[in-house]
């Protein structure tokens, strides 16, 4: 059984709109799928109501065999989730961030104590250890938010835009995490803006619009079936044309439209 099987979700808020409308997927062990879609689009939603955070309107939800709507505390031992915003805890130190959070997953103290350490070396957060988490920079922050959420050794790993205000070594660093992780088993969630991000991380991606997926696919059929031709050709300035070939935002950018045009 996959480690994530989504089924119809849908979510409306009270306000009436919704933001998620009967989507489904599945993620296999091992798996990276990315979620892409514009601002608005429902991605944080569907991710919320995946890690049981907000209750779905209707369909379901099955981590690592266990429900989420029936069985959210028992489903959740089997996720790390970084959320969009930053949700670190103020109260507590760098390294008392990433222990505790293993103490609460029933990790034994020594396993929480040297996971800690071995991730805060990773993301070249060892010598803010000690440190309260207020006096880290914005991208020192999301890198110890990410290594939270890894710090259980999840089934299922949720990323909300992962590398926002990551510098671009700190990204490269991630990604290669994120590749262990996956010959580890690990099923990977990730939603992202960075169209290159996703087609070198995702086996698959799914183009979330106005909640609704409009199509799943690996990142190469995706680019065969929607832009079919070898060259794009662009306009780089006015009269200068340059050509190359098609990628995923080509494909994200015909699917999509723009939302920021308004006709
Ligand atoms: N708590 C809420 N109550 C009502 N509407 C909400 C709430 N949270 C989000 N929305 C709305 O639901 C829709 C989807 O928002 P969501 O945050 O899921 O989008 P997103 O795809 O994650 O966007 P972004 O790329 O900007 O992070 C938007 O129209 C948003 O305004
Ligand atoms: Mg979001």
């Amino acid at each position: 059984m996959s480690p994530l099987i989504v089924s119809h979700l849908s979510k409306r808020y009270g306000n009436g709109l919704e933001a998620v409308s009967d989507i489904s997927f599945e993620i296999g062990k091992g798996e990276c799928f990315g979620l892409l879609g514009p601002n608005g689009a429902g991605k944080s939603t569907a991710i919320q109501c995946i890690s049981g955070f907000y209750p779905a309107t209707s369909g379901n939800v099955v981590l690592n065999g266990r429900d989420v709507g029936r069985e959210p505390r028992l489903a959740r031992r089997s996720l790390g989730v970084c959320s969009q915003e930053e949700t670190l805890d103020s109260d507590f130190n760098v390294i008392d961030q990433l222990v505790r959070h293993g103490r609460y997953f029933r990790m034994e103290a020594r396993d929480a104590v040297s996971r800690a350490e071995m991730l805060l070396a990773e993301f070249g957060l060892s010598d803010k250890a000690f440190e309260p988490v207020e006096s880290l920079s914005g991208g020192l922050k999301r890198r110890l938010q990410v290594a939270r959420s890894l710090l259980a050794m999840p089934a299922v790993l949720i990323l909300d835009e992962p590398t926002v205000g990551l510098d671009p070594d700190a990204r490269r660093r991630l990604w290669e995490i994120l590749g262990k992780e996956r010959t580890r088993g690990t099923a990977i969630l990730l939603c992202t803006h960075y169209m290159d991000e996703a087609e070198r991380l995702c086996d698959r991606i799914g183009i979330l619009y106005r909640g609704k997926l409009l199509d799943i696919d690996s990142p190469e059929n995706l680019i065969a079936r929607h832009v079919p031709v070898e060259t794009v050709d662009e306009e780089v300035r006015p009269g200068v044309h340059w050509k190359r070939r098609p990628n995923l935002e080509d494909v994200y950018l015909k699917l999509t439209g723009s939302s920021l045009v308004q006709t």
